[in-house]
């Protein structure tokens, strides 16, 4: 019911996001640039549509080029990932200049906007210059895709109304821009935009200086996605207080500049199937004689690291039995290692992992493996696939993937136990999970005891009716919910749909 290739935009998509769905990387032999694919659920979903329908991908490509009329090189002939088919001519990287996108990255976007979206708004950064600077990126990006829709031929347009997608928090600003200019011009398209963060309450979002920008930015769009309802809520309320919008919550619509606007939950899901298929071919890395408990995160505060680690110290406390008999495997993925707040949870986690791994060790034993760097995707299939419980426990999640990854490779017929923070997404909805408050350091600990001596019948119990639900909203089921829900989907039989 949900495969690729039912999947039709009425129109060309043109997807707008800060990163392209590959980075280029310099060969250092040949000194060209060489694209490295991304293995993202966003990716699988939406590249295909992209290539299928000749649309086009506007984004960063996650380097400084030289020169910003660099060529974007075709991909590797042995490429078999999901962008493998997304010629150059498919692609468009934005250039900005060095300062200037450091400034909006690292400053406005990872400084600001992220730990404020999540709720966290002592460790947000507001500056002038670093919102200046998130300004001009995103009109950089919408000039881009104006371009893009200035050289639309009589055909394209005629064959169906195209469609503008942005993607997350770095852009909020530019479907309003893209909007007044594409109107002077008489451009047609439809323009959507889908906010892969939470958006936090009215309470949170109102010290941001310039809110009244964002939301005007945003309400650009004809129709505006989050992951889940409480997220659209917030959004509406943000309208209605801060710039006196009408609203009707009911049915999630925002009047604003004589448009109304479309509030839509649309959670999304993983490429299922392909999850599935390397859990049967990964190789086997655990051994099983330990039952292992797995994290798997960015290393970011909002993943609640410190607090995981300090619970699995209090089930070592509080239930001495697992001595010996259970270990912890966090892989933590380095990111944003520019700002210091990442910098900062590198060092703490270190010396976190060295007390209590220097606390519990035995000779024969360790408590904690720590791994600060990636794995690739067939490790990640076997550690998911043989890992007695998976621990998903952050502060503040948009949704988080990891806890669905999970689910989707227990392929075993004695299945693992997913533990979730209610704060996440996904604790939303992944009611068959054991839920866990991150910050009740105790009650964790008893969480992940109950997790580890969990009988057979119920762990088979919660992870079939966990895994059925994935399956059926998985990420291409995402990616048909967009569409249709923009009135651009085009269905088996070639009828559109309406929203
Ligand atoms: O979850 C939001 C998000 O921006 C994702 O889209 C992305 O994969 C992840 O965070 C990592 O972010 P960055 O692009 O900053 O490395």
């Amino acid at each position: 019911t949900t495969s690729q290739s039912a999947i039709t935009a009425n129109g060309k998509l043109i997807v707008v996001a800060n990163r392209l769905p590959f980075v280029l990387k310099k060969n250092e032999k040949t000194n060209k640039w060489e694209r490295k694919a991304s293995a993202g659920g966003l990716v699988t979903a939406v590249a295909p549509v992209v290539i299928q329908g000749n649309g086009l991908w506007i984004g960063w490509p996650g380097v400084q080029l030289d020169d910003p009329n660099e060529p974007i090189p075709e991909s590797d002939p042995s490429d078999c990932t999901p962008t493998a088919g997304l010629r150059s001519k498919q692609v468009a990287a934005v250039y900005v200049e060095p300062q200037i996108f450091d400034s909006y990255y690292n400053g406005c976007c990872n400084g600001t906007f992220w730990p404020l979206f999540h709720s966290m708004p002592d460790r947000a950064v507001f500056s002038s210059d670093t919102w200046k600077a998130y300004t001009v990126v995103n009109n950089e990006f919408a000039d881009k895709t104006i371009n893009a829709l200035k050289s639309l031929s009589k055909d394209d347009v005629e064959s169906g109304t195209p469609l503008v997608w942005l993607h997350d928090y770095h852009l909020m600003l530019a479907a309003n821009t893209i909007r007044n200019v594409a109107d002077t011009l008489d451009l047609k398209f439809k323009i959507g935009f889908f906010l892969h963060i939470p958006f936090p309450p009215w309470d949170i979002f109102r010290l941001f200086p310039w809110a009244d920008e964002i939301l005007q930015g945003m309400l650009g769009c004809d129709m505006v996605g989050f992951h889940i309802q409480d997220y659209c809520l917030n959004f509406v309320e943000c309208c209605q207080r801060r710039l006196g919008c009408r609203v009707d919550r009911k049915n999630l619509l925002v009047e604003h500049g004589g448009r109304t606007v479309r509030i839509r939950p649309l959670p999304i899901g993983i490429p299922y199937e392909r999850f599935v298929q390397m859990a049967h071919k990964a190789p086997k890395l655990i051994s099983t004689n330990q039952q292992i408990v797995l994290g798997v995160d960015r290393l970011d505060y909002t993943k609640g690291l410190v607090h995981r680690l300090r619970s699995f110290e209090a089930l070592l406390e509080k239930h001495p039995e697992h001595i010996g008999k259970v270990t912890m495997l966090q892989i933590s993925v380095p990111s944003r290692t520019d700002v210091k707040e990442y910098q900062d949870l590198k060092e703490e986690m270190d010396q976190l992992v060295g007390r209590i791994n220097g606390r519990f060790t035995t000779p024969n034993w360790s408590p904690i493996r720590y791994i600060f760097g990636c794995v690739n995707q067939n490790e990640l299939a076997s550690f998911y696939r043989d890992s007695a419980v998976a621990l998903v426990t952050p502060l503040r999640d948009g949704m988080n993937l990891v806890a669905k990854e999970f689910v989707a490779c227990q392929i075993n017929p004695s299945p693992g136990v997913l533990i979730v923070s209610p704060f996440a997404g996904a604790g939303e909805m992944m009611h068959e999970a054991l839920i866990c408050n991150p910050y009740e350091i105790d009650d964790a600990a008893e969480v992940i005891h109950r997790a580890l001596t969990m009988p057979e019948d119920e762990r088979v119990l919660r992870m079939n009716c966990l895994r059925r639900r994935e399956k059926e909203n998985d990420v291409n089921y995402w990616m048909r919910s967009f569409l249709k829900a923009m009135g651009t989907l085009i269905t088996e039989d070639g009828e559109d749909v309406q929203p």
